[in-house]
This record gives C-alpha cells, structure tokens and sequence, in this order.
C-alpha cells in the first residue's frame, strides 16, 4: 500500500468517529478516541486529546495570554496582540538545530475561530477542560453529545466592585456556587465594615479567599482587582497547569494557600532551569525569558500579577530591560 493510501485510510478511519477536520493554512488538525493529530508541511505531530483540549480551552478563552501558550515541548502559539504564531519545534532547541520547525501567522480572530470551532466539536458531553480531572468526566472516545456551556464560560465583571449595591452578588451557596471539596479549610467569615454615615455605598469589603473557594475551574487567572495596568489575578489550582507558559513580560507569583511545584526552563529552547517549590505565603518573581508549568497536589490558591503594559513585550525582546525585576 503507498504511503497516500494509508494516510487517507487513517483519514477515513478518524472521520468515522464522528470529529470533523480542523484546517487553517497549511495546518491540518484530526482527534481520533484519544489523541490530536496535528499535520503541518514536514511532518505530522500527535499529542494526547486531554492534554490538548485543556491547552485549547485556556488559548481560547485567554485571547493567546501574554506571549508564548506551548500545548507541549513542541506545538503552541504566540501571541503578537493583533496576530499571532502558531508552531511546531519553533521553541525547540532540537527542532531549531535540525531545522524541523514549521511557523505561519495568523490574524489572531481568523486562529481564534478555527480553534473555538475545534473546540465546540472535539470536547465531548461530560468532559469541562477547565475542571480538575477529579471534578470531571474523561474525553475519550466517539463524538458524543458536546459541552458547549462549560466551554463558552465567561468570566462575571464587576462595574465598580463585587458586592457593591447594584453591582455582581458574592457567591454563595444558595447561589449554586459551594465550597470546593478542597477549601472546606478556607475561612467564610467575613470583614466587617464600619462606614461614615452617607458612605453606606461607597466603603465596602469582602472576603477574597472565601469567594475564590467557590471557584469551579482550575488554572484560570480572574482579574481581581485592576489599577491602570496592574492586574492582581486570582485562580484556583489543581493537578497541572496544562499549558507551559513561556511569558514576555516580567510576572509575580503570590502562594496565598497550600503549594505548587513549577518546572521552569529556558524559555526558547526549554532547556531546564530552576525548580520552584511555592508554599503558602511565598512570592517570586517569574522573569521575561524563561517558560513555566505548575503542579498543585492539592486545590491551591495563586495569586499571578500581571502587568499589561502593551510596550513592555518590545522592551523586554530588544534587551532595553532585563529579564528580571530586582538586582541583588
Ligand atoms: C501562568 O502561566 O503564569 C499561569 C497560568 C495559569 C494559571 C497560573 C499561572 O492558573
Ligand atoms: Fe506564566
């Protein structure tokens, strides 16, 4: 049998199953019952279907993040906030050396599309990419049913501050929203608010780390609060950060509970550069060059601040500003 016969039995064989092709340029994606095909010129690449339904959904609902999403140690994007690269091996130091890399641009809606289609069709009913694998059904096998509100999620914003008069309710179990399995050890009291008469509107408060505990999805920074580019992001973590995020900025961590493991490697080539074990209370600063993935053994809070400063991506990449924040 020639090698363009297999191809289109396999073709044939995955059409069968029920999951439509996905084509942008001149990349071809197929899922079969437990894997992402990915077909570019050069080569094919495969990747397990969990793994990359998890990385899909969080490059989808964050827009591409700030800079680099690697799916895995070879397929991802980068986000130029307005277009963006879709590779394979680009960040490769194997790939790079061989010249096995393949790289197209898109506009960043046209990719967005395309992957949001993808998405809608390969993630099957019962499974939410966004949940911890304990919290969740598994996306194996035939296409069957779908799960379009776990994936069209969007994410509640507040006009001046949750809570306020008139403004998002805090969540609440009556509200369909209890206290994960994990955080029954999150604190529920709540701050007490003494305001001057005739500010009964304007002076509020509420407890951050009991409204987080409420939190359904995992690896999923909210902004929680925003002064001009400062942007404090609350998430929930558990298991493993599907993506390795490889920034283009400068970016804090803050362990406000439990603990997560970070692998942290060079963030062109992935070669390993640190190990970082956060527990409660603990800060880092994670630099503009390198890429980072998490582990949560248990639910955990992470507070990520991010700076959205818009010029900072050029500044960092010309070597105008160091990679990292303080000098000792
Ligand atoms: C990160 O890449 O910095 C990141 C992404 C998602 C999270 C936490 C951290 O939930
Ligand atoms: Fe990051």
């Amino acid at each position: 049998m020639s090698t363009a016969t297999q191809v289109d039995t396999t073709t044939q064989a995955r059409a069968a199953l029920g999951y439509q092709i996905h084509s942008i340029g001149q990349f071809n994606f197929q899922r079969d019952e437990y894997f992402a095909h990915i077909k570019y010129p050069g080569g094919s690449h495969i990747i397990p279907i969990d793994n990359f339904l998890r990385s899909l959904m969080r490059d989808v609902a964050w827009g591409f993040f700030y800079g680099t999403v690697n799916f895995d140690t070879v397929f991802g994007t980068i986000n130029h906030y307005g277009t963006v690269d879709m590779f394979i091996g680009l960040l490769n130091e194997a790939y790079r050396t061989s010249n096995q890399h393949y790289v197209e641009t898109f506009d960043s809606k046209d990719l967005k599309r395309v992957f949001e289609g993808m998405l809608d069709d390969w993630t099957n009913e019962g499974f939410d990419p966004f949940a911890a694998p304990d919290e969740t059904g598994v996306p194996f096998g035939r296409k069957h049913g779908n799960n379009k509100r776990a994936i069209t999620r969007e994410r509640m914003v507040a006009k001046r501050m949750t809570g306020l008069p008139g403004d998002l309710p805090l969540r609440s179990d009556a509200a369909g929203q209890p206290i994960n399995r994990q955080f029954t050890d999150v604190p529920q009291d709540a701050p007490e608010v003494h305001a001057e008469p005739g500010f009964e509107k304007e002076v509020h408060a509420f407890n951050a780390f009991a409204y987080v505990s409420r939190s359904d999805v995992t690896w999923n920074p909210s902004v929680l609060s925003c002064v001009d580019d400062s942007q404090f992001c609350a998430t929930t973590e558990e298991h493993i950060l599907p993506i390795t995020h490889g920034n283009d900025r400068v970016e804090w961590f803050i362990q406000a509970t439990d603990e997560i493991i970070w692998d942290i490697e060079d963030g062109k080539t992935g070669r390993p550069r640190a190990k970082v074990v956060m527990k409660a209370g603990d800060v880092a600063a994670m630099p503009a060059d390198i890429r980072h993935r998490g582990y949560s053994p248990k639910r955990s809070i992470l507070i990520v601040w991010e700076n959205n400063d818009g010029s900072l991506p050029k500044r960092y990449s010309s070597g105008e500003l160091k990679p990292y924040p303080v000098e000792f």
